[in-house]
């Protein structure tokens, strides 16, 4: 798919913009503070309604105005689209072809957007809970399915914590919640095994093209329930086993909810040894990832890198423009950068304009 026009209104710092976009790579060009993240920002927007970087829209209106706007317009294959949004204090609106659109899930469909955000150079050092991220947001994309099963699963532990936190906690209630959220938890395992397991057949190939060097790297997983039986009834036996524990800390500590992955990388793992320029190689091996495991051309993501080229030597750059020029509509921010046969969007005093 690809995104051949965006008008913006009051957003951030774009009081008015209308642009066009080339199907194939897009270089957002500009100065320090110029606008290219917030340009990128607004593209990423389309996907999930959401921005990766604010935590929430109240900040992406322009200071002092009341409501932004971005509009779209899209391609998969031969069919068009349309969408739009309205920011405001009352909330959001938006339209799909011009009707309401009820269901976020459905937005992904429409304008799937792989993105490479500065703050994902810490990955593999980072928190859990941002491979954990990694993870959903990616599966989901694959799988409505999954995306329910994550937040009736995300409501159940809300609510079992709540149950633990009460002055007097109900234990039987506290069971129930863990019964339930027992029944999802091998549908989860499933999806998330079978999403790593399509990874590992691209990653290394993926990173010896990006790094130029033969390597072996594999994500691993480390799931709630180890070993083959991932049965409700286990799941039940693990959350009893816990259940002292959970009502000493107030808090559920075992289950979906804390799995993790690493990548290791030539044997080792990369968050204790990899370098900078190997983990930033390897994120954005992660990052592009799904684009391969999505068959349909047309339904090929949109890619929006920011940032992407800082700290990496003019070798991997070539090599990651390689790659990046064969994916298909790809965007690309940068202060600098000489990149043959792309096109160039210029960021400059609230304006970005396409170079002719
Ligand atoms: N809601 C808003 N209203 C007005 N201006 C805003 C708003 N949000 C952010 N800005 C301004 O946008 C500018 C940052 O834009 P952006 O992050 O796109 O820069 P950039 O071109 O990506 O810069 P860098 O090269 O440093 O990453 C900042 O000067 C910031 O103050
Ligand atoms: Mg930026």
């Amino acid at each position: 798919m690809n995104l051949t026009r965006l008008v913006l209104r009051n957003f951030r710092t774009y009081g008015s913009l209308q642009i066009e976009f080339d199907p194939g790579l897009n270089l957002i060009l500009g100065s320090n503070a110029s606008g290219k993240t917030n340009l990128a920002e607004a593209i990423y927007y389309l996907s999930l309604a959401r921005s990766w970087r604010a935590p929430n829209d109240r900040v992406l209106i322009k200071d002092g105005e009341a409501a932004a706007q971005i509009a779209a317009g899209l391609m998969e294959g031969e069919l068009h689209r349309s969408l739009e949004f309205e920011l405001s204090k009352e909330g959001k609106r938006i339209k799909l072809n011009e009707k309401p659109v009820r269901k976020l899930s459905d937005l992904c469909k429409v304008a799937n957007v792989v993105l490479f955000a500065p703050s994902d150079v810490s990955l593999f050092v980072g928190a859990p809970s941002e491979r954990r991220g990694y993870l959903d947001v990616a599966i989901s994309k694959q799988s409505s399915d999954y995306f329910a099963l994550i937040s009736r699963y995300s409501r159940l532990l809300k609510e079992r914590n709540a149950a633990l936190k009460a002055p007097t906690p109900n234990i039987e209630l506290v069971r129930t919640f863990a019964d339930q959220m027992a029944e999802l938890t091998s549908p989860i395992i499933s999806y998330r095994a079978m999403f790593i397991s399509s990874l590992n057949d691209i990653l290394p190939s993926l990173y010896e093209r990006l790094s130029g060097q033969k390597a072996s790297c594999k994500a691993v997983y480390r799931p709630f329930l180890k070993g083959a039986d991932i049965s409700p009834e286990r799941a039940k036996k693990e959350y009893e086993a816990a259940l002292e524990s959970d009502l000493a800390h107030r808090a559920t500590g075992v289950g979906i909810h804390r799995e993790d992955f690493s990548l290791v990388l030539n044997g080792d793992d990369i968050a204790a040894y990899g370098s900078q320029g190997e983990n930033r190689t390897a994120v954005i091996a992660l990052k592009l990832a799904p684009y391969f495991l999505i068959e349909s051309a047309a339904k090929k993501p949109i890619a929006v890198l920011d940032d992407v080229t800082s700290e990496l030597d003019a070798d991997r750059i070539h090599r990651l423009f390689e790659v990046l020029r064969n994916l298909g509509q790809v965007f690309v921010t940068a202060t600098e950068l000489d990149i043959e046969g792309a096109s160039i969007i210029d960021v400059a005093s609230n304006n970005a304009k396409r170079r002719i």
